[in-house]
């Protein structure tokens, strides 16, 4: 089975609280649960965690790389201006693993410094937009990517 971490950046164990009208009233924890159901349905081992520290994050992209774990990454504010998050990022595809980009809004349609991600040009993908179907979305693909046995009919 598929090992996936789903790594989350600053802020982002205050969803709920956050900002509702763009992040919703879904908490942190009801985060993790729905990318663990989703986990079971698509046939992967998923672990979630969340960070506000930019060198946890950078080591837990190290971990994954030697590892062999795949990654669904919403690097939150880290996205816009991490260059050490990028080159950390770009060390998992480097490794031949699945690193999707993930974003609960859409970064594209809000202020202007949010159109910029230097992560997403390391990453296998960017799924943006969809809330917390975001995540699923992401993990969805990695899953197919990697021959899931839950995805091949
Ligand atoms: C975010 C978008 C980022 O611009 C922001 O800094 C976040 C959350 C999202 O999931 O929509 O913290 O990554």
């Amino acid at each position: 089975m598929a090992s996936v971490l789903v790594l989350n950046g600053p802020n982002l164990a205050r969803l709920g609280a956050r900002e509702p009208d763009i992040y919703g009233r879904q908490t942190f924890e009801d985060l993790v649960a729905a990318c663990a159901s989703a986990g079971e349905e698509l046939g992967l081992d998923v672990e979630t965690r969340q960070t506000d520290d930019e060198a946890t994050m950078i080591a837990w992209l190290h971990e994954a790389a030697d590892s062999g774990k795949h990654v669904a990454i919403n690097p939150a504010a880290f996205t816009h201006y991490s260059y050490a998050v990028r080159d950390a990022a770009a060390q998992v595809t480097g490794a031949g693993l699945t690193l999707v980009e993930v974003h609960l809004s859409n970064p594209a349609a809000r202020e202007e410094f949010r159109a910029i991600s230097v992560v997403g040009g390391v990453a296998t993908g960017t799924v943006a937009g969809f809330g917390f179907d975001s995540y699923r979305l992401a993990l969805s693909a990695i899953a197919v990517r990697n021959g899931s046995p839950a995805t091949t009919p």
